[in-house]
């Protein structure tokens, strides 16, 4: 019995369902489904499965307490400010495991080898339910977080796995149906950080020379208080903070010496996209990405980063005299919001904006150097011609209309692929993500029906597809589209159209190495290679625009 058919199991003696009673199980979303753009991820039926326990076969070399839990913390002058924190405390295994960041409402930073076998006891300390998802670590379904794993205040789950990444930096955050927004954005997300023999051996700055930066965005009230608001305005483009924070901290400063560093970069806002570059026109180095190591490093004018995205940078601050300082800004672009919510100036820190992110101050003169490596890893490429379907892509076909971000033409359903939703086991896929609004083409119509058609036999339709064109706003934007499960290889990018926007953010994307998550400009379509090996189940792919997410802009991949 597959893992999932085992905790469907679980479920149903815990419903009292049978199994018709689940095949027949209807999630609200679907029946709305008439009722045009009123279909709210929220509404989606989700089992409540009764926490995992440990297992006394499992044996790990990692255990960790994790507790998610309310707190206050100071982080502007005033008043502490209520958050929602992540706290690990190791129960068994190096002790290197875990770092703190002091006075952060950051969660503990979780360091992990590859090979290794960790124990997670996670307590929800929240007033609400919560479940924990290691977004970038391919884990079985049932460790992964979905959010069917949810526990109620007061319960404990406990994530048993392997740890089978190459070295990376992994996201580790709440998954709660319809609240991953607001509950991240509360505080809700760290870093676990991956490494393993490949990258030991090329001694790259390490210890206080590697730094995590995580970047976010946040609203104060007069009182210190998190603002987050759920109006439909900022569900469509996203909520945005008007205060940029690293690591958790305001006007962020980081001390260094005149040395290479390895700074690693994600983004951990709920909507807010980046164009990292440094202030004094100084490339920047870009050694890894979501997936891990890139093979030989690649120097960029500057570097676009989405929510879920990782970058691994290498910054060589040698030759700079003690006292100095670099800031490091996110630069002015245009075009990942719709055309009308850019022309208005939201807020007081636009998306597309320029603005400082933190500063670096070279406090030390040291003469130490350290060299880039030019080749940094190996890592084995897929081809288009492995995949099982070269000339047949699964499509993500994006839509937004008023109301509704949906894929495929359709709105999250639990346990409900569509044919071509369900993945042969072992298989290596090819994706073709694109947009289906208004922009989309008669081509992409047929092409997404016939898709279904051709998987399915039927003459089944894509819901809701094709209707969002014709005379309607073009509410195109840009999305960053997450897949769960293995990391994936971008095959192709292509822009159709006017490309005056996409000409200011089309230097600054990686192609070369393993992704999870890949941002996509309106007008754009991508190919990627995405391999469905191991495990069996159920893994979510959505947008990582959080708001977007909530809203029902995810499926699943049933993968049997
Ligand atoms: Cu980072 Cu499904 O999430
Ligand atoms: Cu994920
Ligand atoms: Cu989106």
């Amino acid at each position: 019995m597959s893992e999932f058919n085992e905790s469907r199991r679980r479920f149903l003696m815990q419903s009292g369902l049978g199994v018709a009673g689940l095949t027949a199980l209807p999630s609200l979303a679907k029946a709305m489904e008439g009722m045009g753009g009123m279909k709210h991820s929220a509404d989606v039926e989700m089992p409540k499965l009764t926490p995992t326990k440990a297992s006394p076969n499992f044996h790990p070399d990692v255990e960790i307490d994790l507790f998610a839990k309310p707190t206050t913390i100071p982080i502007l002058d005033g008043s502490k400010t209520s958050i929602l924190k992540y706290t690990a405390k190791l129960v068994k295994g190096p002790k290197e495991t875990i770092t703190d960041i002091p006075n952060s409402y950051l969660g503990s930073i979780i360091r992990l080898q590859k090979g290794q076998k960790v124990r997670i006891n996670f307590y929800n300390g929240l007033s609400v339910p919560t479940v924990t998802h290691w977004h970038g670590l391919h884990v079985p379904q049932i460790m992964d977080g979905h959010p069917m794993y949810s526990i109620d205040s007061g319960e404990v789950r406990v994530y048993e796995f392997e740890v089978m990444n190459r070295a990376s930096m992994n996201i580790y955050h709440t998954h709660q149906h319809g609240a991953t927004a607001k509950q991240l954005y509360l505080g809700l997300v760290s870093a676990i950080i991956v490494n393993d023999s490949e990258e030991a051996a090329l001694d790259l700055p390490s210890g206080e020379f590697e730094v995590p930066l995580v970047i976010q965005d946040k609203q104060f009230d007069s009182d210190n208080q998190l603002i987050y608001s759920s109006m439909m305005k900022n569900k469509m483009t996203g909520f945005t903070g008007d205060k940029i924070l690293v690591n958790g901290f305001p006007n962020f400063k980081l001390d260094v010496a005149s040395r290479a560093y390895r700074l690693r970069v994600m983004n951990g806002s709920t909507s807010r996209i980046y164009k990292l570059a440094w202030e004094d026109g100084m490339p920047i180095t870009v050694i890894g990405v979501d997936g891990g190591l890139l093979e030989q490093p690649e120097v960029k004018p500057y570097i676009m980063l989405a929510p879920g995205e990782r970058l691994d940078v290498w910054a060589d601050f040698s030759g700079r005299n003690e006292g100095t300082e670099l800031t490091l800004k996110s630069l002015a672009f245009a075009g990942v919001l719709p055309k009308m919510a850019e022309m208005k100036h939201r807020g007081a820190l636009p998306v597309g904006s320029e603005y400082p992110i933190c500063t670096i101050r070279v406090t030390k003169k040291v003469s130490e150097t350290h060299k880039l490596p030019m080749q940094l890893s190996k890592f084995k490429h897929h081809e288009i011609s492995d995949t099982t379907n070269s000339t047949n892509p699964l499509p993500i076909g994006i839509s937004e209309a008023p109301m509704s971000m949906l894929i495929n033409g359709r709105a999250y359903e639990f346990n409900n692929p569509l044919p071509f939703e369900r993945v042969k086991l072992g298989s290596t896929q090819l994706i073709e993500i694109f947009h289906a609004h208004g922009n989309m083409t008669m081509d992409d119509n047929t092409k997404a029906n016939e898709h279904e058609k051709h998987e399915s036999g039927g003459e089944k339709k894509m819901g809701g597809m094709g209707m969002m064109g014709g005379g309607m706003m073009d509410l195109s934007m840009a999305h960053p589209i997450h897949l769960h499960g293995q990391s994936f290889e971008i095959a192709s990018r292509s822009i159709s159209g006017d490309t005056t926007a996409y000409d200011t953010v089309k230097d600054g994307f990686i192609n070369s190495g393993l992704k999870d998550t890949v941002l996509i400009m309106p007008m754009e379509r991508i190919k990627i290679i995405k391999p469905f090996h191991d495990f069996k189940g159920l893994f979510l792919y959505h947008c990582h625009n959080l708001e977007h997410e909530d809203m029902g802009m995810m499926r699943e991949f049933s993968v049997e």
